[in-house]
């Protein structure tokens, strides 16, 4: 198969880690005809990146420049989603897959974690959204667990590193971090906080995002609406709080699960070790850490143990990479079994 992939936001965490992973892809799995274009700004434009060897060309995103191509992985943001996606599809792509959130809920555009509903892949008509980043470590274990004894109810706490919010929260983090050791003042950050009115550094932020009427934040309500849509439960109970922890990579998850049926630790623990995606950490004296998953590709779960408070209730602690699973592996894994299902060139329709 003939793919010319194109990475709009090449330059960004998103897509740096692409193009690591795209360096060792087995050719097997996804053919490139030729190295991949990449995209960013303006101000990136020229800019020369190395991949296999071979220093490529950051070109500037402008519609003309997606001509020849038939894949375009899409990690810039909502804002460029909005706007470039539909031009890339009016110049021949086939596939867009789409790391943004801008997609993800539309009727018409599948919301695919790779492990969790491959077979949405289907039914797209140009594009494929991937999820939030806590939502898509989430979505792995819930899948097992739902299909093994139902799901009848989800209480998630996260504690999400600051490369959920791209290359400048993460320098701005380090930078707060330095100035506020050197200084000997852990709060005086004023001139470093430009992302957020909030310090990054030696804190705990419960808000992600900007707060709805309802109370809960925007991502608070992506991991709600995302983790339903995918596990094609519209009527599932779920609720979420997100928090903003001083950790460069790596998201982690309290996660406490009422199921509709009962179970035995072993059984959970076998369902869990027995999914694809899922690394299971069953030992009481050892626990996954965002400093042990960085760079690793699996959803990490540990903790794993019987809640006594309610009927059938478990808990876990879920720990992924998101700038991996959430985000670029997950891209890459998209246009990759699309490939093998034959549908980049074939658009599906939607089964109702
Ligand atoms: N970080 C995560 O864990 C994560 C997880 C899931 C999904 N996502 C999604 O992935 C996307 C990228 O996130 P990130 O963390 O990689 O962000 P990032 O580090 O801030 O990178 C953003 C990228 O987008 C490019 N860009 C910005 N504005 C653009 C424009 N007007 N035209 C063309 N390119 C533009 C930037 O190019 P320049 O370098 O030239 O500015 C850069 O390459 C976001 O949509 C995010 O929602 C991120």
């Amino acid at each position: 198969m003939n793919i010319k992939l194109g990475i709009l936001g090449a330059t960004g965490k998103v897509g740096s880690e692409l193009l690591k992973l795209l360096e060792n892809w087995p050719e097997s799995k996804l053919t490139l005809s030729v190295p991949p274009v990449l995209f960013g700004t303006e101000k990136s434009a020229g800019k020369k990146i190395l991949f296999k060897n071979q220093e490529l060309e950051v070109k500037n995103s402008i519609p003309e420049n997606f001509e020849g191509l038939n894949v375009l992985i899409s990690c810039a943001n909502g804002e460029v989603s909005e706007k470039l996606v539909p031009e890339a599809l009016r110049r021949g792509v086939k596939l867009v897959v789409d790391t943004d959130s801008f997609y993800r809920m539309d009727p018409d555009v599948p919301l695919v974690t790779i492990g969790v509903n491959d077979e949405d892949l289907d039914w797209h008509k140009g594009i494929i959204a991937g999820p939030n980043c806590s939502t898509a470590q989430l979505v792995l274990p819930l899948k097992a667990l739902h299909k093994a004894f139902g799901l009848k109810r989800v209480v998630v706490s996260t504690y999400q590193s600051v490369s959920g919010a791209g290359k400048k929260a993460m320098d701005e983090l380090l930078q707060q971090t330095r100035s506020s050791i050197e200084s000997g003042d852990l709060t005086e950050t004023e001139t470093q906080r430009k992302l957020i009115r909030e310090q990054f550094a030696f804190n705990v932020i419960p808000k992600i995002s900007k707060i709805l009427d309802s109370g809960y934040s925007k991502e608070e309500w992506k991991v709600v609406v995302e983790t339903r849509k995918m596990l094609h439960s519209p009527d599932l109970a779920i609720t979420c709080t997100a928090v903003r922890v001083p950790v460069l990579v790596g998201h982690s998850e309290s996660v406490n699960v009422q199921l509709l049926n009962s179970f035995s630790l072993q059984e959970v623990t076998e369902v869990l070790k027995n999914h694809t995606g899922i690394k299971l950490w069953d030992d009481k004296d050892s626990y996954p850490m965002p400093t042990d998953v960085a760079g690793s590709e699996p959803v990490h779960v540990g903790r794993v143990r019987v809640d006594e408070s309610a009927e059938n209730a478990l808990d876990l602690w879920v720990v992924a990479d998101n700038l991996m699973i959430g985000a670029a592996l997950n891209a890459l894994r998209i246009a990759e079994v699309a490939a093998q299902r034959h549908k980049i060139w074939s658009k599906g329709k939607k089964e109702t």
